[in-house]
């Protein structure tokens, strides 16, 4: 008999997707098109020239997916809306057929008893946009505010957990200083720009929520990862510190209305510094009810000057990875945890994503994916941990539901409790599901000794 870990009665747990990942549908009802269009349609920007205009086919196969998740059990799904549905060219007029669709959809997740947990960015900014200049351009910061404003009148008592951003990092870092996501930027600076409009975007949108008096919580949903040093040594030491600290300069001035110093002089070195208006950090820091986390792992690194854009390496120890050789770190979920509780105070946490890919196949109509039940049990139980210790977990919604788009790497990556056939959409939930289901039901965990 292993040990056991229980979760809170009122413990939500649910699964996360995104819009562009799963809907497919890219030309249906006046959407317009986004910066991933565009990045896609450039040969060699995405793995073996995939792109989303199918994806899961969930704009149309919505029900499919609610009925699976339903027979899952799950209290909440996490999902995004596509701006460019709602406004295909950024700002204009509003497009009323987007929103009915999310009306029926989020309607239909109601009725099947599924709480609603509204992503309004998950990347995909309408290139009318970026026309002008995209997150560098302040306008889209104002363009983005009166998105949301929208969405807040159009589900005012339909959606009542708004969440504004997905992993600001990745907007900014991936796809302003390394180009690997759209629009494909390589500079310091627009990096460092784009990051401070996407919190000053986060910031009135919450300000503008509490002005409207919309019912329900706002927050967001940045990523986080744990890493230490290699050696005591101080180079490896400041190493790790840039690791953690270039994901926390998207949380510190959320809480505290600062951004962090060590990180603004290393980042002068690079000749990146955020231009702020007067009036931006109150912005930024303007209150939210909860901390969404976005938690996939960790890893060990040291100094090594021109490896990587922080000037450091990742170092092997042979700790599990997932098959796209990402370091699988469960510990780093508890430390981390531990961490924003210590420095923020007892914040209601949700882990809004967590999860693994591995390539999965199909034997005898199932899918045996043993090693993603031990990814998810280990961080299920690092967070039981966690709470024990005095941090607010409130949720935990494993990313992802099914099988999707994933980005540049297409449909490489498999991610999904439910495994997708891309080419006739059967949907077979995999042995994770299962699991997942049972854990749902019980609400407590048996780790066995292994
Ligand atoms: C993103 C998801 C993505 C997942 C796995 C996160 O970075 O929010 O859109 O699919 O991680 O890479």
């Amino acid at each position: 008999m292993g040990t056991i870990i229980s979760y809170p009665k009122d413990f939500v747990w649910g699964v996360s997707t995104s819009a562009y990942q799963i809907e497919g549908s890219l030309d249906r009802d006046g959407r317009g098109p986004s910066i991933w269009d565009t990045l896609s349609a450039i040969p060699g920007r995405i793995h073996e020239g995939d792109d989303a205009s199918v994806a899961c086919d969930s704009y149309v196969r919505y029900e499919e997916d609610i009925a699976l998740m339903k027979e899952l059990g799950v209290k909440a799904y996490r999902f995004s809306v596509s701006w460019p549905r709602i406004y295909p060219t950024g700002d204009g007029e509003v497009n009323p057929a987007g929103v009915e669709h999310y009306k029926r959809f989020v309607r239909k997740l109601r009725e099947n008893g599924i709480e609603p947990f509204c992503t309004l960015y998950h990347w995909e900014l309408p290139q009318a946009l970026q026309d002008r200049g995209g997150w560098e351009n302040r306008e889209t910061v104002h363009a983005f505010v009166r998105f949301a404003e929208t969405m807040f009148r159009e589900f005012d008592g339909l959606i009542e957990k708004w969440m504004t951003f997905n992993e600001p990092w990745c907007t900014a870092i991936n796809g302003h200083l390394l180009g690997r996501h759209a629009p494909g930027i390589m500079n310091w600076q627009s990096a460092i720009q784009v990051s401070h409009h996407l919190l000053v975007a986060h910031g009135l949108t919450v300000r503008r929520f509490r002005e409207l008096g919309v019912a329900g919580e706002i927050g967001y949903a940045p990523d986080m990862y744990w890493y230490e040093p290699f050696s005591r040594k101080p180079e490896d030491v400041e190493a790790a510190k840039r690791a953690f600290g270039i994901y926390n300069w998207y949380v510190e001035p959320v809480f505290t209305g600062r951004y962090p110093e060590e990180m603004a002089a290393w980042l002068k070195t690079k000749g990146a510094a955020p231009v702020v208006e007067p009036g931006d950090m109150e912005i930024i820091s303007e209150k939210i009810d909860f901390l969404g986390l976005n938690f996939y792992g960790g890893n060990i690194v040291r100094h090594k000057p021109g490896n990587n854009y922080l000037d450091l390496e990742h170092v092997d120890l042979g700790y599990d990875k997932s098959d796209k050789g990402w370091f699988i770190f469960p510990e780093g979920l508890y430390l981390m945890l531990n961490w924003l509780t210590d420095r923020f105070g007892q914040i209601p946490i949700y882990i809004t994503e967590n999860g693994v890919s591995y390539n999965d196949v199909v034997e005898d109509g199932r899918v045996q994916d043993q090693k993603r039940i031990k990814f998810l049990e280990s961080h299920i139980a690092e967070i039981g941990r966690a709470i024990e210790s005095g941090a607010n977990v409130k949720g935990y919604l494993t990313w992802s539901l099914m099988d999707n788009f994933e980005w540049a790497f297409g449909y490489s990556c498999r991610f999904g409790l439910v495994y997708v056939d891309f080419r006739t959409q059967a949907r077979i939930p995999k042995e994770s599901f299962y699991w997942y289901q049972k854990l749902i039901r019980k609400n407590w965990l048996q780790l066995e000794s292994r």
